[in-house]
């Protein structure tokens, strides 16, 4: 029995030439589709949220650079690489915390470096695109499959931000071994932390749990350390941005504090992620660029009239770091990672490769 949740988040319409997303800023009052045709579109729709999600992200960059190939591929070569290259930076530049944008921007222009002329580049590139695409579809029902063990009928799981169908393509990453568990008929009750101050929890993984009929409880982010103390959570499952080379995950602010209390309670501390996340060049958490977002997100965002005094300092970074000591095991598309991380993360880049020839 699969998993099918009744919206894309995100396709390619290969006929027009227009990436189409699900605009996250209006979930969950309103599904509304947005059709993106230029490269600075792709940008904004990754800046504002509209799409979100580090392997949703990478996709859409992917896409985006492969939407200026399109536009410049009757020039000459130079203008071609030219903006090519330009592009690049300008979409990498979009958001700076998950690994997976560079990785799939790199990726699409690594198929096309040796091409030539601009239009068998432009054609390398959309196919390398659509294999990212369709990857992410495969890795995550790898991760379900792979996370759906850890999860017996009963359980309790507690989640933080939004790491499911509207985080990726298909299933996400944290939500994939409970979308997995729920179809193999495992009851789940699950807790979805609010997530201030973008409220990812309350608008979308509480809309796509509920639209795929898992008994979902949403709670505010205080709110957590009660609900494991009453012994509700058997396990925490999370996305990541990025995970370094010794086990620390970065993930939606509030991440850090979430595993945490999960150790304090002695409940397992899951994190969920493709190998694409996964950055050896970043030694530890401390090497990641944290992304630090606008005060008015803090302020006044969902609030009809400004709830904070005018001119009070903010403090807004969007992730942070869950240390690798409290980490229980990275679940990945080849198997779940243990400590210590420094080798079986390297282990998981190995099969990577193996795998990939
Ligand atoms: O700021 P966002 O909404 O892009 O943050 C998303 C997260 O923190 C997710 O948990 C992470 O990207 C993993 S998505 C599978």
């Amino acid at each position: 029995m699969g998993v099918c949740l009744p919206f894309e988040t995100i396709t390619f319409d290969h006929a027009q030439h227009a990436l189409v997303i699900l605009d996250q800023t209006k979930l969950p009052g309103e599904q509304v589709q947005r059709r993106l045709t230029a490269p600075e579109e792709v940008r904004d729709a990754i800046r504002v949220l509209a799409v979100r999600g580090a392997p949703a992200i990478g996709v859409a960059a992917a896409y985006g650079l492969y939407l200026v190939a399109y536009r410049l591929s009757g020039q000459e070569a130079s203008d071609f690489w030219a903006g090519i290259h330009a592009a690049r930076e300008m979409l990498a530049a979009a958001r700076p915390t998950a690994v997976n944008l560079v990785w799939a921007l790199d990726r699409v222009l690594g198929a096309a470096q040796q091409a030539d002329p601009p239009a068998i580049a432009a054609a390398s590139m959309l196919r390398e695109a659509d294999a990212i695409w369709e990857e992410d579809i495969r890795v995550c029902a790898r991760i379900g499959e792979y996370g759906a063990a850890l999860l017996s009928d009963g359980d309790g799981v507690l989640t933080h931000c939004n790491a499911g169908q509207l985080a990726a393509t298909r299933l996400g990453t944290a939500l994939a071994p409970i979308y997995t568990a729920h179809s193999q008929g495992k009851r789940l009750r699950v807790f979805a932390d609010e997530t201030r101050p973008l409220l990812q929890g309350a608008r979308l993984t509480a809309f796509e749990l509920m639209a795929a009929g898992v008994d979902t409880t949403l709670i505010c982010d205080n709110m957590a350390s009660q609900v494991m103390k009453n012994g509700w959570v058997q396990a925490v499952l999370v996305g990541a941005d990025r995970v370094a080379a010794n086990g620390d995950c970065c993930n939606k602010i509030g991440t850090s504090g979430v595993a945490v209390l999960a150790n304090y309670y002695g409940i397992p501390f899951y994190v969920c992620a493709p190998t694409a996340t996964i950055d050896l060049a970043c030694a530890s958490g401390a090497d990641i660029p944290i992304e630090q977002r606008a005060a008015e997100e803090v302020t006044e965002l969902w609030y009809e009239t400004r709830m904070a005094p005018a001119g009070v300092q903010v403090y807004n970074p969007a992730f942070d770091c869950a240390e690798h000591g409290l980490v229980s095991g990275i679940v990945t598309e080849f198997g779940i990672a243990r400590p210590p991380y420094a080798a079986s993360l390297a282990e998981m880049m190995r099969i990577k490769e193996e795998t990939n020839g």
